[in-house]
């Protein structure tokens, strides 16, 4: 590949080779979110899709639309409905982004997901990966996006660490710099199908051992569960949630003696929930935000 212009036609064809025919091949054909077009149902399967395994969200993704199967029910439902059906897929903070994201949907735009790119984003949770994914699997509109296992992708076929202008950190690679290449290898695809593909390519060059994802200057670990404020926060939520019939109002003295581990992360996760809008104080004792 040539420093200054890229890989030659030839690379990406040949690219765009290996990727479809793994996808042919061995895509995940079956998976409910891509048998739908409702803007809608895409929305949540992205939403719940982020930083969390296909397989640890199928579940979670049936049972959420059956509970709301519009964008109307979720954007009319209590925080804690929702929290409840989205306890044990962990980061929180999406579920109640997501239900924001639906009341908005629901107040500006009369219940239908807007299509315009610049709407989208606007609204709480949709950031330009999320706005492109549901642009492309509802709409089919050419946008070009990247995620984890699209990374890998590009990472791994076109020996981007050659690259050497527009670095963030030194010997990482910026999406921008990927995001080049990718509009080029997007010329001329179905959107949809080219990154259904790009991602099942992606995840199994990732399942095969390969990680490229440490060359990115976008990577970040996800951080230890076991004794984690993400793991406090998630335990609060459950007392202050249980039973699902009669959220609790709790003094803090009684949620802390409810949840482990104890101490001054205790109070770090108390202020994060409140500042993400997940519980309110009332006279003085906490519960799940009503708003
Ligand atoms: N299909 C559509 N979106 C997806 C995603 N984010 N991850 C895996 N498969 C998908």
């Amino acid at each position: 590949m040539s420093k200054k212009s890229g890989p030659s036609l030839r690379q990406i064809n040949k690219f765009r080779r290996v990727v479809l025919d793994y996808f042919d091949k061995n895509g995940r054909h079956n998976l409910l979110w891509r048998e739908t077009r409702d803007p809608y149902k895409i929305l949540v399967s992205e939403i719940m899709l982020q930083q969390t395994q296909v397989d640890r969200v199928v579940p979670y993704y049936d049972k959420f639309l059956r509970a709301f199967p519009t964008v109307q029910r979720l954007g009319r439902s209590e925080l804690s409905k929702v929290l409840t059906l989205w306890s044990g897929l962990g980061y929180n903070r999406r579920a109640k982004l997501l239900r924001d994201c639906a009341k908005e949907i629901v107040e500006k735009y009369g219940g239908t997901v807007p299509r315009d790119r610049a709407a989208l984003e606007s609204l709480p949770g949709i950031g330009p990966y999320t706005a492109g994914a549901v642009r492309a699997f509802a709409w089919n509109e050419p946008d070009v996006f990247i995620e984890t296992n699209i990374r890998t992708a590009f990472l791994h076929h076109f020996n981007v660490p050659h690259l050497t202008h527009g670095r963030k950190k030194s010997g990482t690679v910026r999406d921008e710099e990927i995001l080049e290449i990718a509009k080029r290898a997007a010329q001329g695809q179905e959107a949809r199908r080219w990154h259904w593909a790009l991602m099942d390519y992606g995840a199994h060059l990732k399942r095969s051992g390969v990680k490229l994802n440490q060359k990115s200057a976008h990577y970040t670990k996800q951080s230890k569960f076991e004794g984690s404020i993400r793991q406090i926060r998630g335990a609060i939520l459950r007392a202050l949630k249980t039973p699902a019939s009669k959220p609790q109002i709790i003094s803090r003295c009684h949620l802390e003696s409810q949840v482990t581990p104890r101490g001054q992360e205790f109070d770090k996760a108390l202020v994060s929930l409140e500042r993400d809008g997940l519980i309110s104080k009332q006279k003085g004792k906490w519960r799940i935000s009503e708003a």
